[in-house]
């Protein structure tokens, strides 16, 4: 068990990253300091190879012009239909998406250079200020990450953040999963313990419905490949060419339970995520299209990212579980996405 810290890379807008290697048994992570990013995650598999199951970059350059590769999203991760009302004041947010909507809280947290430091051998802690007013949202906000790799191979993610005014905080990370390490994921089986999900417009924003998944593509309830209902003749399915939907987990949120549970049969590989967050968006890397580690393109289904969150524009949403805090209210959140090798 060790944390080794290095300089990752010079930036004339960000300053100086960092890069800590957790290294913990056969399994090992690295963290950057820029986005909190969880940019890689080594795994053996059932042939002892190890082999890194996330999706990224070698390079800052690469992750500035990514779709959020492992990064820390805040303080509103997923979409916002262009402006919250808080206390009946109404903020107007910046609109990076279509000109229409805001998506990932524009660069708030993830394009920004966190301070970062190691705890014990095990964890790195990390933690930005966000000015009131940013990407309009009201209230300057605290967020602190800290990453630790535990023994028996699990990712733990704890966020808490907190404002000096009442604001909407929503933080989860985008990191993509790819099992083998390469090709695509379509083999892969996924389980969700949802007996719902939330059906978007085509800006991807909710109308306020809550549909089960009974009897339709949505439903991963019992483990199913990942490519079986890709193409399904489903208008969701259609509109996001895949899966881009947040599902509303089974169970009480604010109590750490089995959210999904994702496998590589081929590899031996499991990785069961665990959340106290209400939902979890799975976004199959529909329109992924770039180079990643090594030079390798990602495209579409590349990977596939299982975004712990409340679901998409909440705030505007009163039927949804809600997640605007007071101010000085403490938000704090735990998942965890724990690894196992076929023995
Ligand atoms: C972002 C979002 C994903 C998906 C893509 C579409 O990465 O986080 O959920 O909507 O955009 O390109």
């Amino acid at each position: 068990m060790s944390i080794a810290v290095s300089k990752y890379a010079q930036s004339q807008e960000y300053g100086t990253v960092y890069a800590y290697d957790i290294t913990m048994g056969d399994f090992s992570a690295k963290i950057l300091s820029f986005g909190a990013t969880w940019q890689s995650m080594t795994v053996p598999g059932k042939d002892g190879r190890r082999r890194d199951v996330l999706l990224g970059f070698d390079t800052l350059e690469g992750l500035l012009g990514g779709d959020y590769e492992g990064m820390i999203v805040g303080r509103y991760a997923n979409r916002l239909s262009g402006s919250v009302t808080i206390n009946g004041e109404n903020f107007d947010l910046e609109k990076n998406e279509n000109g229409v909507t805001c998506l990932h809280s524009a660069k708030e947290f993830s394009f920004a250079n966190w301070a970062s430091r190691t705890v014990g051998e095990d964890t790195v802690e990390l933690i930005h200020y966000s000015p009131d007013g940013a990407s309009g949202f009201p209230g300057r906000v605290e967020a602190t990450v800290r990453y630790t790799l535990t023994a028996d191979g699990a990712m733990k993610i704890e966020y808490r953040a907190v404002s000096d005014k009442d604001t909407v905080l929503n933080f989860t990370n985008h990191a993509y999963f790819n099992l083998s390490g390469q090709g695509d994921i379509l083999t892969h089986t996924m389980k969700i313990n949802a007996a719902a999900y939330v059906p978007v417009d085509k800006l991807d924003i909710p109308w306020g419905e809550i549909r089960p998944v009974e009897n339709t593509a949505f439903d991963f309830r019992t483990a199913k490949p990942l490519g079986q209902d890709m193409n399904a003749p489903d208008e969701q399915i259609q509109n996001a060419r895949g899966y881009d939907h947040n599902f509303c987990l089974d169970g009480e949120a604010g109590t750490l339970r089995e959210a999904a549970v994702l496998r590589s049969e081929e590899d031996g590989i499991t990785m069961t995520v665990l959340t106290d967050n209400p939902g979890i968006q799975m976004y199959t890397g529909n329109f992924l299209d770039m180079p990643g580690k090594g030079g390798v393109h990602m495209g579409a289904y590349a990977g596939v990212a299982l975004e712990t969150q409340y679901y998409p524009d909440t705030p505007n949403r009163p039927e949804f579980p809600q997640c605007t805090f007071k101010a000085g209210e403490e938000y704090h959140s735990v998942t965890e996405y724990r690894f196992s090798v076929d023995k």
